[in-house]
């Protein structure tokens, strides 16, 4: 999160002449400013980024890179964005300000400098420095918002879809699980009439043992019982299906509820299933035995299932840059304190890159092509386990992997 403004603003001061930067230091003496001072353009970029300062003064003739060359590197760089720049010239002609306007300088001061415009300029330029943070402040919250709103919707709506699947699979697999006992015991009592009658009539007539033969029943006998229990197992699997389902949408039950989240990890990733399978993804569990804590259950496996598939989505990349390569997602849990849980998933993926890394819980950001990824997925995440007065934080190690921890408070029922 960036550094607030109540803090005590910087000034970089850009001047190559020793004398003019004394004067402009003795200017500010008496104010309350962090001032740091460099003596030329390249020095000054790199000045910018260790200190990030609120507002350049910068001179506009100096050797080697003008002051307008170093007015455009940092207008250029979106980090600076919000840097205000003003320029100390001693030309006033019409022309070379509004090539300097162009080059991106907010403000102009004349040399020589005099003390109060000095300060009035550097006010003015602070309050719109402030104005812009706070327009930038507003539109993350209202992106926040939006993304939130978006979500919401679209969990409303899946709820629904599940719901609707479930419920319609749920009549029809209750009868196949539940006459599949009946069907294994009428098939043994007549597989066992079958071998009645041969011990029975041993020589059967013509037409009979032909049709035996025809029929295979030899295979058939053996067979059928087998073939009755992967029929149940089948049934079974699409009962723990829909249990998933139920249990993800929050079906028949009330969201905030005392959980294990063993058991909401478990869930979440049978969902994904299918897809650790044909991508191949080994997973990991190292469960430690935990309490089960009170949450939003529904919300949780939203977070849980949103870091799952990030962790998929880079898993899949990497095997396409080497047919070899293994994926492998590792899922602690731990309490590092007695009243919190700490859920750690590590991929073995490239981990998050430096430039993006500030960015990833933003909403809307998106490494991904349109109609892959949207940017939602770890904002929501985020805004989910910060409502439970948790943490959720990512350790970037470059091509080792990417680990997300979500850090829960033990919350009490009330
Ligand atoms: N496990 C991960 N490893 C590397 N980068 C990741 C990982 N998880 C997320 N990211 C980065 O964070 C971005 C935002 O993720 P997310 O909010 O889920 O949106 P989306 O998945 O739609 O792109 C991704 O586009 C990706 O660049
Ligand atoms: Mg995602």
């Amino acid at each position: 999160m960036p550094q607030d403004s109540d803090t005590v603003a910087t000034l970089l001061i850009i001047e190559d002449d020793p004398i003019q930067a004394m004067l402009l230091n003795h200017c500010l003496e008496k104010e309350t400013y962090r001032t740091i001072f460099a003596k030329d353009g390249p020095s000054a970029l790199t000045m910018m980024r260790e200190n990030k300062p609120d507002l350049v003064l910068c001179d506009w003739i100096m050797p080697g890179m003008t002051g307008i060359e170093v007015c455009q590197k940092i207008k250029s760089n979106p980090d600076f964005a919000s840097t205000i720049f003003i320029l100390l010239t001693g030309k006033s002609s019409l022309e070379d300000q509004v090539f300097g306007l162009e080059a991106g300088a907010d403000d102009f001061l004349n040399k020589p400098v005099e003390k109060n415009q000095l300060l009035a300029r550097i006010h003015a330029g602070l309050r719109q420095k402030q104005l812009y943070k706070q327009l930038q402040t507003t539109n993350k919250e209202l992106k926040a918002a939006q993304a939130q709103l978006i979500q919401t919707k679209k969990m409303s709506s899946l709820s629904k879809v599940v719901a609707g699947i479930a419920h319609e699979i749920n009549n029809p697999i209750s009868f196949i699980h539940g006459n599949i006992r009946h069907a294994q015991g009428y098939f043994k009592d007549l597989l066992a009439l079958i071998e009645l009658f041969r011990r029975t009539y041993p020589e059967p007539p013509e037409e009979v043992a032909s049709f035996i033969e025809e029929i295979e029943l030899e295979y058939i006998t053996n067979d059928i019982p087998q073939l009755l229990d992967s029929m149940e197992n089948g049934s079974e699997r699409v009962r723990d299906i829909i249990k998933s389902l139920r249990t993800f949408a929050g079906l028949d039950e009330s969201s905030m509820k005392s959980v294990s989240l063993q058991e909401c990890i478990d869930n979440t990733l049978s969902l994904v299933e299918q897809q650790l399978q044909g991508d191949d993804i080994q997973i990991v569990r190292k469960y430690s035995d935990l309490p089960r804590i009170h949450c939003n259950f529904r919300d949780i496996n939203q977070a849980l299932m949103n870091i799952f598939t990030n962790a998929i989505d880079v898993i899949k990349d990497k095997k396409q840059t080497d047919s070899a390569f293994q994926g492998c997602i590792e899922i602690a849990t731990t309490q590092p304190k007695p009243n919190v849980i700490n859920i750690s998933i590590m991929d073995n993926g490239n981990g998050v890159d430096a430039e993006i890394f500030e960015k990833i819980f933003d909403p809307f950001f998106t490494t991904k092509q349109v109609g892959d990824g949207m940017g939602l997925g770890l904002s929501v995440a985020y805004r989910i386990i910060q409502d439970h007065q948790g943490q959720l934080f990512c350790n970037s190690y470059p091509s080792v992997g990417a680990e997300f921890v979500i850090s829960l408070p033990i919350l009490v029922a009330d």
